[in-house]
């Protein structure tokens, strides 16, 4: 054992870094998916798209939050959740004690399917690989999916938001949590509809905060 100690001391002083584990960094590593996301023509999305949302935050986040894919604002802006329904998300988020910048918040597909129709199968499956990687470079703590159609691409099955929200997924070992989509609670007709679907977020988020470590 001291034999072994004095080579890597000895390798160490001509130092030779190679016997160190190397990882590169993660915004280094974050910044290489988002410019081979600017290249991308693997689906028919990036043909009427104005921008490539390829999704902002913190490279070492606690939480990741996974939307549907771009609307009109993000698609103009190139930047994810900064609509209407953004403006709900980013006051959740300061509730919950972060900030956009502190967190990771992305899409299922990081082109704006026209219309705002839900992604198809294919768009999904041509775009995954790129969220699959933002996913081992991040490794948050927990994975928060917002609606319906980011749950289930992200998870591969076909479930209901309203039976599976607040409950506890896996994708690739990740803690994952469904919640509702804040444009759903925006979409509410009535007051106690919207105060029940803000009441059923904010519970999912709680959930969210004992994952991360923060409750
Ligand atoms: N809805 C989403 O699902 N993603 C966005 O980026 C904006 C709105």
């Amino acid at each position: 054992m001291s034999e072994l100690k004095e080579i890597l001391k000895f390798y160490r002083e001509i130092g030779a870094s190679f016997l160190e584990h190397h990882r590169e960094d993660p915004l280094t590593a974050l910044k290489e998916v988002s410019s081979e996301i600017h290249k991308c023509t693997k689906c028919p999305l990036h043909q009427k798209k104005k921008n490539y949302v390829p999704g902002e935050g913190s490279p070492e986040p606690d939480i990741m939050f996974i939307g549907e894919g771009p609307g009109e604002t993000e698609d103009n802006f190139g930047r994810p959740f900064v609509g209407n329904a953004g403006q709900l998300l980013d006051k959740i988020i300061e509730k919950m004690g972060y900030s956009r910048e502190t967190v990771f918040i992305g899409n299922i597909v990081k082109c704006r399917p026209p219309g705002n129709r839900d992604p198809e199968p294919g768009e999904v499956a041509a775009c995954k690989p790129y969220l699959e990687k933002q996913v081992a470079i991040l490794k948050p703590r927990v994975i928060v999916c917002l609606g319906r159609v980011a749950l289930n691409n992200l998870l591969g099955q076909e479930l209901s938001i309203t039976n599976e929200r607040g409950k506890l997924f896996y994708f690739n070992d990740i803690p994952v949590i469904p919640t509702y989509h804040p444009a759903y609670i925006l979409r509410q007709k009535t007051k106690e509809a919207a105060s029940k679907a803000k009441w059923d977020t904010w519970n999912d988020m709680l959930k969210v905060l004992e994952i991360a470590g923060k409750s």
